[in-house]
């Protein structure tokens, strides 16, 4: 399945991940890269300091390591790299896998982590394998560049975590080399650009809850236990169950983090707005939770698919 995004933070807050894995540091780490005109990235690096306390949500998401003694083929682009070092430390820790990292820059002043990066790989020459990819020396990654980069990988399991375009490099490089979607892990991350909807979101909202007048049952299955709720029109798969005191993974509730994705198992839902999955995802029956208002008389959710 693809991998759901991890992001515990709302519409506008900047890019913040888990940069520790459980089992090997004991304290707790983000990495908040300073964006230009990013309001809270700003605010963070400048107001809060040692001693500060924050309030957080707990960890949420799905883009952890997968247990398998496959190899791993990781690709991160830019701050892409922050949870993807927290699974190359996990993996390192506690397996005796084999990593290879593509980790792709716009220039060497960009790299996050190099000198902690060059440690690890230091400490463990036989297993972790670190392969740079700067744009303005070796141009933007490319879908036959990640190809290249496959050979000796039959059977690895693929973790991608970065921008858009870096994303769709990596993912159309990875199909045109047959790997099987299974195999592909993957957090997605954007920046929307404004508050505002798109006349194309209010007809598509406008559209779906129109259709949203027929459904009466709504199963979902959560962390294992099917819930049979009954349906309000005009609400959203995610607010229902929410509503219901079943509580499923979300994150933005905007339709961009992937963090509430679940697999439609049968009837239909429209959604009001889709900013992250992909065509491929929905041939495959994803769906977003938080956008997706039921259609038909039945509705069945499932969130542990995959
Ligand atoms: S909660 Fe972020 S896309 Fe649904």
């Amino acid at each position: 399945m693809p991998a759901r995004s991890c992001w515990r933070f709302r519409r506008s807050w900047p890019r913040l991940s888990p940069t520790k894995p459980p089992e090997c540091e004991s304290e707790h780490k983000v990495t908040i890269k300073r964006i230009g005109g990013g309001r809270v990235s700003n605010w963070l690096n400048d107001n809060v300091s040692a001693g500060d306390v924050v309030q957080v949500l707990p960890p949420a998401g799905r883009f952890v390591l997968r247990e398998a003694d496959r190899p791993l083929l990781l690709f991160a682009g830019g701050s892409g790299i922050t949870p993807v070092i927290a699974l190359i430390k996990s993996a390192l820790t506690r397996t005796s896998r084999t990593l290879k990292l593509v980790y792709a820059n716009r220039d060497a002043a960009s790299i996050i982590f190099e000198a902690e990066l060059g440690e690890l790989q230091a400490r463990h020459p036989d297993r972790l394998q670190v392969v740079h990819s700067l744009d303005d020396s070796d141009g933007f990654l490319t879908p036959e560049r990640v190809q290249a980069q496959l050979a000796g990988h039959a059977g690895a399991h693929f973790y991608l975590c970065g921008p858009g375009g870096f994303m769709e490099a990596v993912e159309q490089g990875l199909e045109a080399a047959a790997i099987p979607r299974e195999a592909i892990f993957k957090e997605l991350f954007v920046s929307p650009e404004d508050d505002v909807p798109t006349a194309e979101e209010l007809a598509s909202t406008a559209e779906a809850d129109a259709g949203a007048g027929g459904c009466e049952t709504l199963l979902v299955t959560v962390d294992g236990t099917l819930h049979e709720l009954a349906y309000e029109a005009g609400k959203t798969v995610l607010q229902t169950a929410r509503d219901a005191g079943v509580q499923p993974p979300f994150s933005c509730e905007d339709g961009y983090c992937s963090c509430c994705m679940a697999k439609l198992i049968e009837g239909e839902v429209k959604m009001r707005k889709n900013d992250c999955l992909t065509p491929r995802d929905l041939e495959d029956g994803w769906v977003l939770a938080c956008q997706s208002v039921p259609q038909t008389k039945t509705v069945k959710i499932d969130w542990d698919a995959g």
